[in-house]
């Protein structure tokens, strides 16, 4: 006798429906007919996708939890689908020590409702090889801060670390370096590009200059030269541009270990929304225009969707263009956006798979995730293809309540949310639970 029986799961559209059979928090059947188990539910007949894995979220907790905490983000997290979040250092103290991750780690133990990895800060190099041991998703480095004898420090640093264990779904590749994921602008022309627009004034839309497509550009160019010198795993956050990507899948065809990253709010928008919107639409990069921005027909070319979830409160982003902090929450928007693109024909269920399950599993060695499988954990959402649905940012189960997708209407969302067996939103309903770090063999100690 199962745990759980989840029957009439269609697992792609206009495929036979089949029912999981759970157990122990792991999927370990896959069948026409139903196993036995305690519990069943009947999802009639309605997408069932592997739970998404978003790498890319700022949950602001420790230190500025005014803005979210790990609850309140993962209940967003839950409400859009996710199941897996990998939380970026930028938090107040920053994840950049063993002491401030073990402390990032206990928060989010207790008060995470989905499982979560943490990726780590880059400060102290001595702190490298004693991090690298607490897994850390990654290494992140934001290069609008840093100095370039920093940054090549920073690469030596990490690419001494060998011992990290071997990749779950590449078991050849044994003792490959951490991953140093990258926010990409060149901080010299932030700040020329900066100075030249704030004597222009301060209208929303010379944000996008202040840090033009040049800065991202070329902070690739200099990262890819740091990848190639220590033959070292990149990966880019957020890119915001052709020529980035161009620069990048030339790199990948040379052989070298990059993967790439886009937002949905750089997908589906454009610089003008930071005329209609003001600093609602302020992000780092910003939003480009159409010459140089990247659309829904270059997915084919890139790694993963990342959502950026960068809440702020509003009472912030009435600050003007220059003071308004930047960044936009997404959790609770990607899923609802795409399932639209889907119904509209745009993608394929298979891009959402590799885009938000798949990839970030690999790039981002997360066990037993991404994927419905027997064995995985039984991580996944319920998708009702045919509710239709106005972006409202009220809504929200993020603390930040503002969206430059408001008012979009949307046609696909998620009804049920389950992580590792247990159920954490059904019907936009959230439900408590503990989410785990995902590197799971890491032994902390309280
Ligand atoms: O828009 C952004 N917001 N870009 C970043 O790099 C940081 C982020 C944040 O933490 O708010
Ligand atoms: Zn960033
Ligand atoms: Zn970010």
């Amino acid at each position: 006798m199962l745990d759980l029986c989840i029957i009439n799961c269609k697992l792609d559209i206009g495929t036979e429906e089949v029912c999981l059979g759970i157990e122990d928090g792991k999927i370990v059947s896959i069948k026409k007919l139903p196993p036995s188990a305690s519990e069943t539910i009947d999802v009639k007949g309605k997408l069932v996708l592997p739970g998404l894995i978003d790498a890319h979220v700022h949950f602001r907790d420790p230190g500025l939890t005014f803005k979210e905490d790990f609850f309140s983000g993962s209940a967003a997290a839950a409400a859009g689908g996710f199941t897996t979040v990998l939380d970026m250092p930028n938090t107040v103290p920053p994840t950049n020590t063993l002491q401030t991750f073990l402390e990032k780690h206990k928060i989010a133990s207790k008060r995470s409702l989905v499982d979560f990895g943490l990726h780590a800060g880059v400060a102290d190099l001595s702190n490298i090889k004693d991090l690298a041991k607490y897994k850390p998703a990654s290494f992140k480095i934001f290069m609008d801060l840093v100095d370039d004898n920093f940054l090549m420090d920073a690469f030596g640093k990490i690419n001494e670390v060998k011992d990290v264990p071997p990749n779950v779904h590449d078991l050849n590749e044994v003792g490959v370096h951490p991953l140093i994921s990258l926010h990409a602008e060149d901080p010299d022309v932030v700040e020329q590009c900066t100075k030249k627009m704030k004597k222009e004034g301060s209208n929303p839309e010379l944000y996008a200059q202040a840090r033009p497509p040049q800065a991202e550009i070329e902070s690739i160019r200099n990262a890819i030269s740091l990848a190639e010198k220590f033959n070292q795993r990149v990966h880019f956050c957020h890119v915001s541009t052709k020529k980035s990507l161009k620069l990048i899948n030339t790199a990948k065809k040379t052989g070298l270990k990059i993967t790439s990253e886009i937002t949905p709010h750089h997908l589906f928008l454009d610089s003008d929304y930071l005329k209609k919107y003001g600093n609602l639409a302020k992000t780092n990069p910003p939003l480009r225009d159409d010459k140089n921005r990247l659309k829904i027909e270059d997915l084919s070319q890139i790694d993963i969707i990342g959502t950026d979830h960068a809440p702020h409160t509003l009472e912030e982003k009435k600050k003007d263009i220059w003071n308004a902090p930047p960044g936009i929450p997404g959790l609770e928007t990607t899923l609802p956006l795409l399932l639209t693109q889907l119904n509209q024909g745009k993608i394929s269920v298979g891009d959402i798979k590799r885009l938000l399950c798949e990839n970030p599993a690999k790039i981002f060695k997360i066990p037993n995730k991404g994927f419905i499988d027997e064995g995985m954990d039984a991580d996944l959402v319920v998708i009702d293809l045919k509710m239709e649905g106005v972006v409202d940012p009220d809504n929200f189960k993020s603390k930040s309540k503002y969206s430059p997708f408001k008012g979009f209407k949307t046609k696909g969302m998620p009804v049920m949310t389950i992580v590792r067996g247990n159920l954490v939103m059904d019907n936009g309903e959230i439900i408590d639970n503990h989410g785990k770090f995902v590197y799971s063999d890491l032994e902390v100690e309280h």
